[in-house]
């Protein structure tokens, strides 16, 4: 019998043809709050993974984005699924977006996929069984310092006027190599689990950005919490994960930004340049 995780794979590359079929045509979007945008392909990707996951696992819970899971409550097992993750850039043709699900098991996370349809990249994570992309081993970064670092961050649509990264951002940005902001939380994590970024922070997430990219971070060796450095919570919305060399210096960093100290103030605007 295939495992959870074969069968994650196996439904998110089948959603990630049925996104790439949208992509390939272009297509449009609605508005489901003011800045935040759904397509027919977030709700065609979902379909399809909600009816295969509710076949292979009719006793599962499934929490999905566009809301079409289904409530086993008491079940031990929970799915988060982001049908796509990356709505902004697949509508506006910026190829960067993915499709993730991750498995809960009584409270913890224990296998997750996270596939890039673009580049053909399968991230994917079992608990305690390593982290992999295309079935090759995947590691954290050897950065040992914030100063060496190049950081990902993101900013939900969702009530976008009460988010305070900005001020978390202006330090970052000022204190490492660089930020970037892909617009797809899922793959700023596999990102992180395989190296190519040191770390990524955002504050307002939801399960399903998070569920299968906390996974990999874990297991390809790196470190992931709240953003105060306290156990990192899959429906706890904010989150900051690292390589593990150099969490303690964004914890601390992130502190002072917390106490309305900033150790690099922000330019004062000369109005007369
Ligand atoms: C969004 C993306 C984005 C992140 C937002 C998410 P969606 O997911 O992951 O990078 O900044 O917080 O909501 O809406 O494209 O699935
Ligand atoms: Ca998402
Ligand atoms: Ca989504």
């Amino acid at each position: 019998m295939a495992s959870f995780l074969e069968t994650a794979a196996s439904i998110a590359r089948e959603a990630g043809s049925v996104l790439m079929s949208y992509y390939q045509r272009g297509i449009a979007f609605e508005l489901k709050g003011e800045f935040d945008l759904v397509t027919a392909a977030d709700k065609a990707s979902e379909k399809l993974v909600v009816e295969r996951l509710s076949s292979h696992f009719p006793s599962h819970a499934i929490v999905a984005e566009e809301g079409s899971g289904q409530d086993h409550a008491s079940s031990e097992y929970r799915w988060y699924v982001d049908p796509l993750d990356g709505t902004t850039n697949f509508a506006h043709g910026f190829p960067m977006f993915n499709v993730t699900l991750g498995l809960e098991r009584g409270g913890e996370m224990i296998a997750g996929v996270v596939f890039d349809p673009l580049r053909d990249e399968m991230f994917a994570a079992e608990r305690g069984a390593g982290a992999y992309c295309n079935n090759h081993r995947i590691h954290v970064s050897r950065a040992t310092r914030l100063e060496d670092s190049l950081m990902a961050t993101g900013f939900p649509s969702f009530k976008r006027h009460l988010n305070i990264n900005v001020h978390f951002f202006h330090q970052v940005a000022m204190l490492t190599h660089g930020i970037r902001r892909g617009g797809s939380a899922a793959l700023d994590l596999a990102y992180t689990a395989c190296g190519r970024l040191d770390g990524f922070w955002e504050f307002g997430l939801q399960p399903w950005d998070q569920a299968a990219g906390m996974l990999l971070v874990r297991e390809a060796g790196g470190q992931v919490t709240s953003m105060k450095g306290g156990p990192a919570d899959v429906r706890g919305k904010h989150l900051l994960a690292t390589n593990g060399k150099f969490h303690g210096q964004v914890v601390e960093l992130f502190g002072e930004v917390f106490a309305g100290h900033y150790r690099v103030p922000l330019p004062q605007i000369d109005s007369s340049r």
